[in-house]
């Protein structure tokens, strides 16, 4: 039986069994040859605003990108026609940004990861229309970390996320600054997108197939279809983002080399772990340092996944040549960060989230009105997620967590630092100890949500106020919609 009968044979056998998804996956990733150079974002430059922040320009702007020689995608970026440049900052910085919006429907635009107040979080309740801009700013007050940005609007985040709006936001300081940190040299970011393309060279915009949303069979790496990349240096860090609507990578090198994990999504590790594989599931980062000898080649790689019983292909992401000389980079710290672990201390309060195959937590779909949760400002709470439904992750704005345990048992190593968003398979419980922030505004909430683009969009979602400790009972649980918020306010 030739190949491709066998994969035909395949297909139909998946869909008799009635494998929801199954389908997708049986598109085995085309072979690559490596041809493109990988893009890397440009760094954005400040200028200083009036009030002495770093003040940035974001505009989000829809135009055509050529990932495929003479082949025109549509596509929306920001700065540009596809993703956006990398912001990068010191703890300590105060920021100011211009988000204008030159797409032809409203969007937002979210600080994934970042501690802020809420009314600066970009999340759904801060619109920004078409044609129009938002200022917000802030105090950069948490340690060095890769967060990033992305479009957050409600129901529709798939959608503008796949079609390119997102970029990464560096957040510096004396810790990280002792590591690989040459950007574009041996500081190298790897932002991890699936696509499905039609034969006209358009996305395939069918983000909203149950029960995942969208799978790719096309890999892009910083928006470059095909990529390779030339190593310079003998010690490289990759910040590795899944920016993908709802695939989860399971990475490592075509050799099984392994590397140091030296952060997870919301910073440094206390010292560096070495490892081979790391799953990432969307909106999930970690950062590697990864050594090469002059002359080498390896392939970074997604490994097969099971998923929801499925297991799914795997991805060559981008071939890293090294260089026949190669510059010294410094060597690893042996402590890389000295923040407080976040633990439990068995006297916190304890919050259960509820996921099943239904679109949402706890039996209640998202609701832009009610406010599920009030929490003290700078609250440490344990949260436990439990998931008996489709495979989920879990994101949490303005917080930082750490995972206690899986089903009772340790996380693994990959997992064990600061996180913002966990992955959340079918049938695992996963406790975390969480630090909420500490800007109290009981009338704005901050989001919290299953990262798999689809399923916030359809109602994973919930919403939590930061509120002064003591007055939780004095907050009230619906928020008013827009017009009645300004009758309040003018009467
Ligand atoms: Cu990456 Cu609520 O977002
Ligand atoms: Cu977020
Ligand atoms: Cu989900």
């Amino acid at each position: 039986m030739n190949r491709r009968l066998a994969l035909r044979l395949l297909v139909l056998a998946c869909c008799i069994a009635g494998l929801a998804g199954c389908s997708n996956d049986t598109m085995e990733a085309p072979k690559l040859e490596f041809t493109n150079l990988l893009n890397i974002p440009p760094l954005l430059e400040p200028t200083i605003d009036q009030e002495g922040r770093k003040h940035f320009t974001i505009t989000m702007q829809s135009g055509a990108t050529e990932f495929f020689e003479g082949v025109e995608t549509p596509t929306w970026g920001v700065n540009g026609s596809y993703l956006g440049p990398t912001v990068r900052v010191s703890r300590g910085d105060r920021v100011s940004f211009e988000v204008i919006n030159r797409l032809d429907e409203a969007s937002t635009l979210h600080w994934h990861g970042m501690r802020l107040p809420a009314a600066m979080d970009g999340g759904p309740h801060q619109m920004i229309e078409a044609g129009a801009s938002w200022k917000p700013y802030w105090t950069i007050e948490q340690p060095a970390a890769t967060t990033w940005y992305h479009p957050h609007l409600h129901e529709k985040t798939a959608l503008h996320v796949y079609r390119g709006v997102a970029g990464l936001f560096l957040i510096e300081d004396e810790e990280s600054r002792k590591l690989p940190s040459e950007y574009g040299v041996n500081d190298i970011p790897i932002v991890i997108q699936d696509k499905k393309f039609k034969s006209d060279g358009a996305f395939n915009e069918n983000v909203t197939q149950a029960p995942f949303g969208i799978l790719g069979n096309q890999i892009l790496i910083n928006g470059t279809h095909d990529p390779h990349w030339k190593v310079a240096s003998n010690r490289i860090r990759f910040r590795l983002l899944n920016g993908s609507n709802t695939r989860v990578y399971k990475i490592g090198f075509s050799d099984n080399r392994t590397f140091e994990l030296i952060a997870n999504d919301a910073g440094l590790l206390p010292e560096p772990v070495s490892i081979d594989r790391l799953v990432v599931s969307p909106g999930e980062r970690a950062e590697i340092v990864v050594e090469f000898e002059p002359g080498e080649e390896t392939l970074l790689r997604s490994f097969p996944v099971k998923r929801d019983g499925i297991t799914h292909s795997d991805f060559d992401l981008v071939k890293l040549i090294a260089d026949r000389s190669l510059a010294p980079a410094p060597p690893l710290p042996r402590r890389l960060s000295a923040e407080p672990p976040i633990d439990a201390q068995h006297r916190e309060t304890v919050r259960t989230f509820d996921f099943t195959t239904k679109s949402e937590i706890n039996g209640k779909a998202m609701d832009m009105h009610r406010i599920d949760h009030v929490i003290p400002a700078g609250a440490r709470e344990i949260w436990v997620i439990r998931n008996r439904g489709w495979d989920h992750n879990f994101h949490i704005h303005d917080a930082v967590f750490t995972i206690l345990d899986r089903n009772g048992s340790p996380p693994s190593a990959y997992e064990r630092g600061r996180k913002d968003t966990v992955f959340i398979p079918s049938g695992t419980t996963v406790k975390i100890a969480v630090d909420f922030g500490r800007y109290a505004d009981p009338d704005t909430p901050y989001m919290y949500h299953c990262h798999l683009l689809y399923h916030e969009d359809s109602g994973m979602m919930g919403q939590f106020v930061i509120v002064e400790p003591g007055t939780e009972n004095r907050v009230p649980r619906r928020l008013p919609d827009r017009g009645e918020a300004e009758h309040d306010h003018s009467s």
